[in-house]
């Protein structure tokens, strides 16, 4: 075909921000979005042997109802630190990657391993005690009965294995942008990724 190929990748640790802003972005450009998380989420849902898991699956699995938890969040960080998961997977991102009409890939690798040639990249951060904050307030609207402080160390130990895993840990790529959302609005935080997605784009 001859559509136009653009690849967004944004990356970062957990509750971050970088799902707002992968859709509002996403939402502004006409691009695809992917939630790569999802896929590890599915993945660690399914049970079983996790490399049979991620070779089989199939767009079913990522429509469960309970992988948003953090039970959810904990079992795909775990299958995540898995090679033969992360080789089985890496195939249908790169396809969606490169997608006419342009994608934004959220998750902890697309910048460093994934999409190592995306157009734009950002390493989306925040505050730990910011991020738990943002991650319970979700989670107690939909009911959910962790403490803040157990949301904080839920993702602290996520965190800590993302980064601190052989396979392709969590770490921003050399020419990413680093986007500390700590202090900024969603509003702002997007308008900040939408700037430089622009200036990329007047680049040609
Ligand atoms: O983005 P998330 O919180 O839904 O991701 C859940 C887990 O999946 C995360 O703790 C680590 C893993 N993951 C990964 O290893 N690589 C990705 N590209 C996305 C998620």
């Amino acid at each position: 075909g001859s559509g136009m190929r653009f690849t967004v990748a944004i990356d970062g640790p957990a509750a971050a921000g970088k799902g707002t802003i992968s859709r509002a972005v996403a939402a502004h450009f006409g691009f695809g979005h992917l939630d790569t998380g999802l896929l590890y989420r599915a993945v660690g849902a399914k049970g079983g042997d996790p490399a049979a898991a991620a070779a089989g699956l199939e767009p079913a699995d990522l429509e469960r109802g309970d992988l948003r938890s953090a039970e959810a969040g904990q079992a795909a960080s775990r299958v995540a630190a898995l090679p033969e998961v992360r080789a089985a997977l890496v195939e249908f991102q790169r396809r969606f990657a490169r997608r006419e009409g342009g994608a934004v890939l959220d998750g902890r690798d697309i910048g460093t391993v994934i999409c190592p040639e995306a157009e734009v990249k950002l390493f989306v951060t925040a505050s730990d005690e910011e991020r738990a904050r943002r991650r319970w307030l979700e989670l107690a609207a939909k009911g959910g009965v962790q403490s803040e402080a157990e949301v904080l160390a839920d993702l602290r130990e996520r965190d800590r294995r993302d980064r601190e895993r052989e396979a392709a840990p969590l770490r921003p790529a050399p020419d990413a942008l680093l986007l500390d959302t700590t202090e900024l609005t969603i509003d702002a935080a997007v308008a900040k990724a939408i700037k430089a997605i622009e200036l990329r784009q007047a680049q040609g």
